[in-house]
């Protein structure tokens, strides 16, 4: 099994360039389904990445990658259908249950495997299948898969979610695009990775329009002639990588190929901690702040602090001064780095859904377990700022979100290899 090895307190400068954001590319391969012909540019190669190509695949789709450029097209020529996610496909990335909503909007049925619970959380569907009922289509649960049905095809309506969910908007986008008549989304998920994957549908021919949590969807024909897109910048990555030189920075630290506007909240956030950023359009420069200070600080949906950028956050702040609180809104179950970094050194008590950190503390390195893809980068973090060597295992988790970790870190300084 492969680990990482970081030898810490190296500093950091250079430059940084951020890649395409894997949480707004999968909704959008899932929605290929729906075209004739595609073009997705700026799709990062990760492992989540592969397996969603992988289930493309399955279903009967070509697809034809370049990696050297980040491209992906997809071709759907409707012959020799499979409209089915099998648990060995979707077991290893939730967001595979996405393929429902464009299986059951363009071919009537789907067979998609539960996703099942996962680390950080219980993570259930009700919420896809809720606005997919709403839609007309008849589900049942069997044998561990969801067996969803429209055989008319959908009809609009009006929906109104219990709570919020990114995964739970995406797949009742999709699934409304081809729905009879007028569809009405409201208290939906509105983060930047679905404001792209409305993006590409309108240039797939869909009529859809967002206003505050609402999305109107009027039916629409699929356009038949190609269909080119280029995927938004990762935005967690950046927030990951924003806190790598707030920790480590020499004089600057500059990363690009981002839009700032997209991330004010996080920049504004970071600042606030003391961290100091130059900021422009299409990039940031990271400069050596001179004390950090403490913040409380909840995750909530977009525009509100991400959940994604909880555990890199939290390393900051073991370096901050005083007591900071973070409070974890969205999933119940995501701590799980701070047993590693109190192994490390840290100081972090956790009370319900809030974790206090006490700061300024000296981290050592250790032999630490990556537990999910967020809390294996805190590691990463952890392990660049702590005294010593640090050997992060499991970084497979890792592999399913960020592209070129070590090469983008080593080529700004760091002391990091995998063996
Ligand atoms: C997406 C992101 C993930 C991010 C999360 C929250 C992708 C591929 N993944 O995950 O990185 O951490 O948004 O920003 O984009 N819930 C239900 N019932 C449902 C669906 C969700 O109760 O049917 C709950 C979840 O358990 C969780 C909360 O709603 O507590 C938010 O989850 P959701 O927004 O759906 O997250 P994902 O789409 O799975």
């Amino acid at each position: 099994m492969q680990k990482l090895i970081i030898k810490g307190k190296k500093e950091l400068s250079g430059k940084i360039s951020i890649s395409g954001s894997k949480n707004a590319t999968l909704p959008i391969l899932a929605a290929s389904i729906l075209a004739s012909s595609v073009k997705v540019k700026n799709i990062p190669f990760v492992k989540d990445i592969f397996t969603m190509i992988e289930l493309l695949n399955f279903i009967g789709l070509k697809t034809k990658l370049n990696k050297k450029k980040n491209f992906i097209e997809i071709y759907n020529s409707n012959k020799n259908i499979n409209t089915l996610a099998p648990y060995k496909l979707v077991k290893t990335m939730r967001a595979g249950v996405l393929v429902l909503g464009s299986l059951l909007g363009k071919y009537g049925k789907a067979k998609v495997s539960l996703p099942g619970g996962c680390a950080i959380g219980t993570r259930p569907v009700d919420l896809h299948l809720f606005a997919l009922k709403k839609l007309g289509a008849k589900i049942r649960i069997k044998d561990g898969y969801i067996l969803a049905e429209a055989k008319n095809g959908l009809i609009g309506a009006n929906i109104s979610f219990p709570s919020i969910s990114v995964g739970a908007t995406e797949n009742a986008l999709i699934a409304s695009f081809k729905a009879r008549g007028t569809t009405i989304l409201k208290n939906c998920a509105i983060e930047p990775e679905i404001k792209d994957l409305i993006s590409f549908l309108k240039k797939l021919g869909a009529n859809i329009n967002l206003k505050g949590r609402t999305i109107l969807i009027k039916e629409s024909k699929i356009k038949k002639s190609r269909v080119n897109h280029q995927v938004i910048f990762d935005r967690i990555e950046l927030g990951t990588y924003m806190i790598a030189g707030a920790l480590l920075v020499k004089k600057d630290l500059m990363i690009d190929k981002i839009d700032t506007k997209i991330v004010k909240s996080e920049i504004n956030i970071l600042k606030k901690i003391g961290v100091k950023i130059l900021q422009k359009k299409k990039s940031v420069i990271i400069k050596k702040s001179k004390k950090l200070k403490k913040i409380n600080i909840a995750t909530k949906p977009y525009p509100g602090f991400p959940t994604d950028l909880q555990a890199q956050l939290m390393v900051l702040l073991t370096q901050a001064n005083g007591i900071s609180k973070i409070r974890e809104d969205i999933f119940e179950n995501r701590f799980m780095h701070v047993p590693e970094l109190k192994r490390m050194g840290a100081q972090i008590i956790i009370k319900e859904k809030t974790a206090i950190i006490k700061g300024p503390t000296k981290l050592t390195g250790a032999e630490v377990m990556a537990t999910d893809l967020r809390a294996s980068v805190s590691l990463v973090l952890a392990g660049m700022i702590a005294e010593n060597r640090t050997i992060i295992n499991r970084i497979y988790h890792l592999d399913r979100g960020y592209e070129l970790l070590e090469s983008k870190l080593k080529n700004c300084k760091a002391k990091i290899r995998r063996i």
